[in-house]
Order: structure tokens, then sequence, then C-alpha cells
């Protein structure tokens, strides 16, 4: 009887602690799914995750209203805390105000929501880089190699003739990206002549698809050419190939942003000249810190989260210059 009792009270203990499991977890959305840096920030964060506060991460397949929809659940599910990866930037405010409605904080990366937006909440927190550095970095790499091979000049008209594969319209990093890599080329002295500049929407197969229309307008003319990120630098590399370069001599300087796996194989193999690394491991490794504290009810600071506050809610980490021969 007493064994019997015992047994029934264990069970009855099991259960109660069960239902009232108040462990928090973290709720990730992410753009898409088959973008190859936002791919590196998921996977940091999915192994931050297995260590503490864990997360349940979700694709919105690029569909705003879709991941609006993730977010509610979420919010539902009594998620402790949002890391969002928006799939239009212009969305976040909607989404602040939902979190703040029912007192669930936010983490955005990547897609940075304009300060009007930021300024809704003192709960919401952005992680991401520096756009304008990369931008920067990449024009660097372009004049520096341009100032030390006269033959770059191959119509010998003392000017550069270039094009450009863009980001998503609208994206930070596809607008600052731009602006700066050509400031920083006039800044050296260089004269520029933009022939051609499309979206490629970050994507490979497209970038190799926009580099082949702009080699059958101006083919033999194009002189360099700068990708807002690695996989449409990849893509263009793969169309300059089919029409001969990297081979008896035949060579076009190309340049991307990120370092990616495929982008630092491209660096070694000598097809890119050049990128800029865009550090995925330790985005995702901020983004989450700062989740779990807000999840436990902490005011995240530098110290809890291993990274440097700006303005009590930005992190940023730094871009680096990225060439063969930083490659180990
Ligand atoms: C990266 C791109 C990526 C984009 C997604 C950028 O910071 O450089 O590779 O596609 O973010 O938002
Ligand atoms: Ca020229």
């Amino acid at each position: 009887m007493k064994k019997t009792l015992l047994l029934i009270l264990s069970v009855l203990m099991f259960f109660s602690c069960a239902s009232d499991d108040s462990s928090p977890e973290i709720g990730v959305t992410v753009y898409r799914s088959d973008d190859s840096f936002i791919s590196e920030v998921r996977n940091e964060i999915a192994r931050a995750g297995g260590d503490s506060v864990p997360v349940r991460i979700l694709s919105a397949d690029n569909k705003q209203q879709k991941q609006n929809e993730q977010i509610e659940d979420f919010i539902e599910s009594g998620a402790a805390a949002i890391i969002v990866n928006s799939v239009d930037r212009t969305a976040s405010g909607v989404i602040i105000e939902k979190c703040m409605k029912n007192d669930v904080p936010l983490v955005f990366f990547n897609r940075e929501p304009v300060k009007d937006d930021m300024a809704k909440w003192d709960k919401v927190y952005y992680v991401g880089a520096r756009a304008e550095d990369s931008g920067r970095m990449a024009g660097e790499i372009l004049a520096d190699y341009w100032l030390s091979h006269p033959e770059a000049d191959k119509n010998g008209d003392g000017a550069l003739q270039f094009v450009i594969i863009k980001g998503e319209t609208g994206h930070q990093d596809t607008e600052l990206r731009t602006e700066y890599f050509t400031e920083a080329l006039t800044e050296r002295g260089i004269l520029l002549e933009k022939l051609h500049e499309d979206t490629a929407m970050w994507n490979r197969d497209l970038g190799r698809d926009v580099m082949n229309g702009f080699l059958s307008y101006s083919g033999e003319t194009i002189e360099a050419v700068f990708a807002n990120n690695d996989d449409m630098a990849l893509g263009a590399i793969e169309a300059l190939k089919d029409a001969g370069y990297f081979m008896n001599g035949k060579y076009m300087p190309v340049i991307g942003i990120d370092a990616t796996p495929a982008g630092r194989r491209a660096l070694r193999d000598g097809t890119l000249l050049g990128t800029v690394f865009n550090d995925a491991e330790n985005q995702g490794r901020a983004a989450y810190n700062i989740a779990r504290e807000l999840a436990e009810g902490r005011v995240p600071t530098s110290e809890s989260i291993g990274y440097e506050l700006t303005d009590s809610r930005y992190v940023w980490i730094p871009y680096t210059t990225m060439l063969k021969s930083d490659l180990i």
C-alpha cells in the first residue's frame, strides 16, 4: 500500500514538474534557408542553443507574411525572446509593435531596422556589420590591384571600366557597399566608368545570368567586376569561365564580400581576386547571447554577452579584408 502510494506520488510529481516546465525557449526566423551567409549564422545560433537556452529555428521562405505568422506563433507558444532576420527590413516596425504588446524581447540581425523603428521599444537589439566598411574594403582591394597592374587598363584609356552585381534592392548592404566601393576607388584618384549594374538578389545562379548579360553587352570592355557578395561573385566567375577567362592568360579581377567557404576556395584557386570577411559565427553568437540574456530576464551588458554593445542596443561585428595571401 505504502509502495503504491509512493509510486503514485512520484508519478504525480513527475507530471507536475513536466507541465510546470518553465525553461524558456528562443524563437528564430530567417528570411530564407538557402542563403549561404545566413545559413552560416543560423548554424552558429543552433550550436549556441545546444549549450544553453534552446532555440526553435524557422525559415520564412522569403515571405514577410509567413514570417509575421511565425512570430505570432512564437509569441503564442510562450517564447521568451525572438531572433529575427527579416524578409523586408521595413516590416520591422510592425514586428516590434507586436512583440512589445506581448513583452517578448527581440533581436534583429543582418537586416537593420531603421532608427525610428528601433526607437519604438527598448527591448529591441540589432547585430550586424557596418556595410560601409565592407564597401570601402572591397574598393581598396581593387584600387591596390589597379594601381599595381598597368595592364589591367585593357583599353589603355586611363579609366577603369567596371560592372556591379548588386544584392537585394533596399538592403543596407546593397546600397552602402555599392556606394562606398566607388568612393574608395575615387579617393585613390582612380577614374571610374561604370558600364552596368543590376541586382542578382544575393544569388549565385542569378549572378551568373546577370554577368552573362553584361558580357553580351560589353564583352571585352569590362575591366573589373564587383559583386555585393561572394555567391554572386562566384556566379559571375562561372560566366567568365564560359567566356574563356581564367585560362590562357585571360583574366578579370572579381571582388566579392563574405569570405564564405566557397569564396575562400575561389580565392585559393585565383579566380576571386579578393573578398571581405563577414563574420557569420560571431554575428550568430552575439545575437544568441543577447537573446539568452533577455530570455532569462536580464538586461544584456557587454560583459554578459561577450560583445561590445554600442548605444546600448547594437553589436557591430567588424569586417576584415581577405586576399589569397591571408589564407592559412
Ligand atoms: C551577406 C549576403 C547575404 C545577405 C542576406 C549580407 O550581409 O553579405 O551574402 O545574402 O546579407 O541578407
Ligand atoms: Ca580602361
